[in-house]
């Protein structure tokens, strides 16, 4: 049976979706932005709208897995983790979820910036939070970037330590993330 719920040792299948999904966007972003890079500047126009709004799209799937997240059950962690461990995963989940959150909004704020405006997808444009600023624009693009780059990096620990869970540890942490709630062998 399909179990949209966490439980108390796994994951139910829309945390484990959206954690995909939002990953699989994630890396999209990263291509968008550099084909935006090295493409003509019609193109780059385009590309960019679309960065825009899958951009808006993960901001949105992260607040409502934090919803979903404040409603359902949060997992344990598994009976093998030493205090030290389930404190750095709760601090580096913590903040994962808030660069998730500031990246694309540091996004907008450039965008605003830049007087280049936000639409969602061609069907609703957002308002410009700040006023046009060339000094304001290199700044945000700079801290979108650092935000990005610190995410990337956060990401590439988070992945080693699932994958020590898995292989070195040999609990279910990264299997409660894949298929399973956990609670089936
Ligand atoms: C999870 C969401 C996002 C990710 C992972 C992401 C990632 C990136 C990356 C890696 C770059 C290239 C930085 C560089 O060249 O050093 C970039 C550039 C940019 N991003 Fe985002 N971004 C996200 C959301 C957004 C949003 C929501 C907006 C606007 C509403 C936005 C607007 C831009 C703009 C305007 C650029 C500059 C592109 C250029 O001029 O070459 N981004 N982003
Ligand atoms: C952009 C990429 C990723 C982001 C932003 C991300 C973010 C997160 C966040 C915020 C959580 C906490 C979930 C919660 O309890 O609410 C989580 C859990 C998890 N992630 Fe990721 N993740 C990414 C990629 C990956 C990858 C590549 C792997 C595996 C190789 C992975 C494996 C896991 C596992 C196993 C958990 C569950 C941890 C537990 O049960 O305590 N993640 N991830």
């Amino acid at each position: 049976m399909i179990q949209l719920n966490n439980s108390p040792t796994g994951y139910g299948i829309v945390a484990r979706s959206l954690h995909w999904l939002v990953a699989a966007l994630i890396v999209y972003q990263f291509v968008l932005a550099q084909r935006a890079d090295s493409a003509t500047l019609f193109e780059k126009l385009g590309i960019l709208a679309t960065h825009k709004s899958v951009g808006l799209t993960v901001l949105a799937l992260v607040v409502f897995r934090l919803l979903w997240r404040s409603y359902t059950t949060v997992p344990a962690p598994p009976p093998n983790e030493t205090r030290l461990r389930s404190s750095l995963a709760r601090i580096s989940h913590s903040a994962l979820y808030g660069l998730m959150i500031a990246l694309p909004l540091s996004g907008w704020l450039m965008s605003s910036a830049t007087n280049t405006p936000v639409s969602y997808f061609g069907w609703l444009t957002l308002p410009d939070v700040i006023a046009p600023s060339e000094a304001w624009a290199n700044r945000l693009m700079l801290v979108h970037a650092t935000l990005f780059w610190s995410l990337s990096a956060l990401v590439a620990i988070h992945a080693t330590a699932a994958l020590y869970h898995h292989f070195v540890l040999h609990d279910n942490v990264l299997r409660r993330m894949l298929v399973s709630n956990g609670d089936t062998p």
